[in-house]
């Protein structure tokens, strides 16, 4: 009883941000970003784009790429301002782990 309701609370607690972030970054986003690019935390290994595990941009300098566009990648215009707030973060995040 105990452990599941600990993970009843984790569940409904916790707003899984970095979850959602991960899934946009792996395969939510058209094109996902991990055809492009490397992402260690994420498992991803793309080589067109550069590493985000090696450049470690700001949640500000993702959300500008996400917006606008940047050299080859695509601007992300069907994304919503919320998703695209979590995913900026999320990869901020994720490249420094
Ligand atoms: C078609 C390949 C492609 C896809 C898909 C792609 N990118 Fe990129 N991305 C690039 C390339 C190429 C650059 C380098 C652009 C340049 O500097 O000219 C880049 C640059 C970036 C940068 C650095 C921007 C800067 O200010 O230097 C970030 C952050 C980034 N991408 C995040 C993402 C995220 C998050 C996604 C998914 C929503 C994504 N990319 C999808 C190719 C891609």
């Amino acid at each position: 009883m105990y452990p599941r309701l600990c993970l009843f609370r984790g569940w409904l607690l916790l707003p899984p941000n970095d979850e959602v972030g991960k899934q946009l970054f792996l395969k939510g986003a058209t094109p996902a970003c991990a055809i492009c690019h490397t992402l260690d935390a994420a498992g991803a290994a793309g080589a067109v784009g550069p590493s985000l595990t090696e450049l470690q941009p700001d949640a500000a300098r993702v959300l500008n790429a996400l917006k606008n566009g940047i050299g080859q990648m695509p601007a992300y215009t069907s994304l919503t301002p919320e998703q695209m707030q979590i995913l900026s973060e999320y990869v901020a995040k994720a490249s420094r782990e």
